[in-house]
């Protein structure tokens, strides 16, 4: 299936965007200050490369800072877009709590701020102009209704090895949610380990191993990210054990890797989560610029993807 970006929005509250001038430099262009996350999976190479090739295409100037995983990094970048007067701020928060000072800072300078990829847990939605990301939830929710409907005909335990991402971070608490909520329907489903490993591989072959110590009876891994997952399949591999078949593998976003992964039967299904949110943030850094109004939540469109379809859909994946 072609790789989609198709944005569906929920209108659930519609924002008048302040109007603001353009460019801190003085001149026409639009000036966007963006603080990503960092650099720790595959999806976040992709999610960054979409917004810094869109924001060119665009014709509007970014200012780009990486905080490393470290929300004082963000706040930092915030600041300093604030001080360098930009026109618009938009970041991925790396974790959901703790921003409402500094986004009380950017409301009372009057910049507007998109929230990309993660959402905050400000009780006050007025800090933020939108939201534009996936629905975190829902990716746990598919991930466990690939699982319930693999294992419908039988009654049997089934001891699950959770991966989760970054404490704190909305795609860790959602994705965790979501599979609880539809797993949590059936008793024969025992989440027996679960722990974080921050999202990159290296953490997931390292707790995966751990895992496979104290437990020798794992049959599904759940992990909140392909990189996770593909850590594990190493030290699966290296227990002597077969991923995919051995230990069932339900993973989360799409990349290539993964699935060439599925394509070799090491990963069983793959939740897609869309990295390629450059091109709608600019469009929204742009009516934002205009005092249009926005939708303040503007959800991806994602799919499910089984080891059937892996080898067809590689040659269209483009991270
Ligand atoms: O916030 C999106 C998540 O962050 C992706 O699923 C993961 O790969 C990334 O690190």
């Amino acid at each position: 299936m072609l790789k989609r970006l198709l944005i569906t929005t929920s209108a659930l509250i519609i924002t008048a965007a302040t109007a603001v001038g353009c460019g801190s430099s003085g001149g026409d262009q639009t000036v966007l200050g963006f603080s990503q996350v960092g650099a720790e999976s595959g999806w976040r190479t992709a999610n960054t490369k979409s917004i810094q090739d869109a924001a060119a295409a665009a014709g509007i100037q970014l200012k780009f800072a990486d905080a490393q995983q470290k929300q004082e990094n963000q706040i930092k970048a915030i600041r300093t877009f604030i001080q360098q007067r930009v026109d618009v701020i938009a970041f991925s928060p790396v974790v959901a709590s703790g921003w409402d000072t500094v986004l009380k800072e950017a409301k009372d300078a009057k910049i507007p701020v998109i929230l990309t990829d993660r959402a905050v847990d400000s009780a006050d939605t007025s800090l933020y102009v939108t939201f534009l990301g996936s629905d975190f939830v829902e990716e746990g929710r598919r991930a466990a209704n690939w699982l319930v409907d693999a294992t419908k005909n039988s009654t049997d335990t089934v001891n699950i090895a959770e991966l989760q991402g970054t404490t704190g971070s909305a795609p860790a608490t959602d994705r965790k949610k979501g599979f609880q909520e539809v797993i949590g329907a059936d008793p024969k489903f025992k989440i027996i380990a679960s722990q974080t490993a921050e999202f990159t591989r290296a953490k997931g072959k390292e707790v995966m191993q751990a895992f496979l110590a104290a437990h020798r009876d794992i049959n599904v891994l759940y992990a909140h990210n392909d990189d996770m997952a593909l850590g594990a399949i190493q030290a699966i591999e290296e227990a002597g054990l077969k991923p995919g078949k051995d230990i069932k593998i339900i993973s989360i976003d799409g990349t290539r890797d993964a699935f060439q992964a599925m394509a070799d039967g090491k990963i069983n299904v793959v939740v897609e989560c869309n990295p390629l949110l450059g091109p709608k943030l600019m469009e929204i850094t742009k009516e934002v610029v205009a005092g249009h109004p926005t939708p303040k939540r503007i959800v991806t469109d994602e799919g499910v993807y089984t080891q059937d379809q892996a080898a067809a859909a590689l040659p269209t994946r483009t991270y």
